[in-house]
């Protein structure tokens, strides 16, 4: 039998992972829900630049839900509290769900009260919920602690990210403020609306898959000015204007900095590069040069997610729980 699967959110993100399940054998997509005007009573395979698919995009929800899938794959926004009701509808509805919000990541620390009751509902339905995703549920976090697991003491982790954003989608290079002035930039950061969602999430799975007690996550975001006019296919940016983010998270344990995750994610970046040191016994490092491919990277992990999370224990879970790999056939 294969694999049911309803899109939720079809987006830049949604419409890669789309065409990362058509790929697949073993999966047919039998719905997809989306709310933007311009998407909502086409073809999925036509919004996403493909063959028709006869599958019509609907913003009902609940209808489309009603299918009971056996995974749902939401990709619509970054805050748990946004897609809350959205994500408790797809377990009521009696289906998985592997969601690309970066909160849902980790979302124990932050919003105890709504994961509990998340939670819950996911074991009474019988199904579970990830968050999965490159970053945060990957590069900066999963991938940390499997290289962990050649270490027999560890004091401090130490993980820097830099992103050439000119070669992400505009959403990404709107989020992280290309084109602004700093006055712009220091506004947006103050009214919430720039910034990478995520880094506390990484601190948070790093500090627990290590069993380190951090009692303080803090974290902080500045400006990358460009040193060149730089344009994307999308937008451009002006010398001394903003090019994107420097955001650094930082995990407290008994007074000291344990965790150090440092993302820079810009237009223009030289060299992007991912890139893992564990101070301890050993003391090892991982270095990706180039970096992962961050909206392939994602669209390839919630697909490989999918039949892993079918097999998970019910509840919210997280990459803590999860193998996440490579599957080759559903
Ligand atoms: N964890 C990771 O590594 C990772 C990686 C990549 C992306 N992400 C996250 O994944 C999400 C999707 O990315 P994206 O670039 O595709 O975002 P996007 O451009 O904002 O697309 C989201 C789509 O979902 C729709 N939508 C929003 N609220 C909805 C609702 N309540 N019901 C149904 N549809 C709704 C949006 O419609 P409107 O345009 O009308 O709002 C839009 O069409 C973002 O939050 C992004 O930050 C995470």
């Amino acid at each position: 039998m294969p694999v049911r699967i309803i899109q939720y959110g079809v987006g830049p993100i949604g419409s890669a992972i789309v065409r990362a399940l058509l790929e697949r054998a073993g999966v047919m997509i039998i719905g997809a829900i989306d709310i933007a005007a311009e998407k909502v009573g086409r073809d999925l395979g036509q919004v996403i630049g493909g063959r028709p698919l006869g599958i019509t995009i609907s913003d009902r929800a609940d209808e489309v839900l009603a299918q009971r899938a056996d995974v749902v794959v939401h990709s619509t926004s970054s805050s748990f509290e946004q897609v809350f009701d959205q994500v408790l509808a797809c377990v009521r509805a009696g289906s998985h769900v592997v969601s690309t919000c970066e909160e849902l990541a980790y979302p124990f620390r932050k919003y105890p009260e709504l994961s509990r009751r998340l939670d819950e509902a996911a074991k009474a339905a019988g199904v579970a919920v990830l968050g999965a995703g490159v970053n945060p549920g990957f590069v900066m976090d999963k991938l940390v602690l499997t290289l962990a697991a050649v270490c027999q003491r560890i004091e401090r982790v130490f993980v820097r990210r830099v992103v050439d954003a000119s070669q992400r989608r505009l959403p990404l290079q709107r989020k992280i403020g290309a084109g602004m002035t700093v006055e712009e930039f220091r506004e947006a950061v103050d009214a919430g609306r720039i910034r990478h969602v995520g880094l506390p999430e990484s601190v948070a799975l790093i500090a627990e898959g290590l069993g380190m007690e951090v009692e303080a996550i803090s974290e902080t975001i500045e400006p990358i000015l460009a040193e060149e006019d730089v344009t994307t296919e999308y937008l451009r940016v002006r010398k001394g204007h903003v090019a994107g983010v420097r955001q650094i998270a930082r995990g407290i344990a008994r007074g000291e900095e344990r965790i150090h995750l440092d993302l820079h994610m810009y237009v223009g970046a030289k060299n992007p590069v991912d890139e893992i040191r564990l101070f301890g016994t050993p003391e090892i490092g991982l270095q990706i040069p180039g970096g992962t491919p961050g909206d392939l990277a994602t669209a390839a992990v919630v697909v490989n997610a999918i039949p892993l999370v079918m097999q998970a224990p019910p509840g919210l879970r997280t990459v803590l729980d999860i193998p996440m790999r490579f599957v080759a056939a559903f």
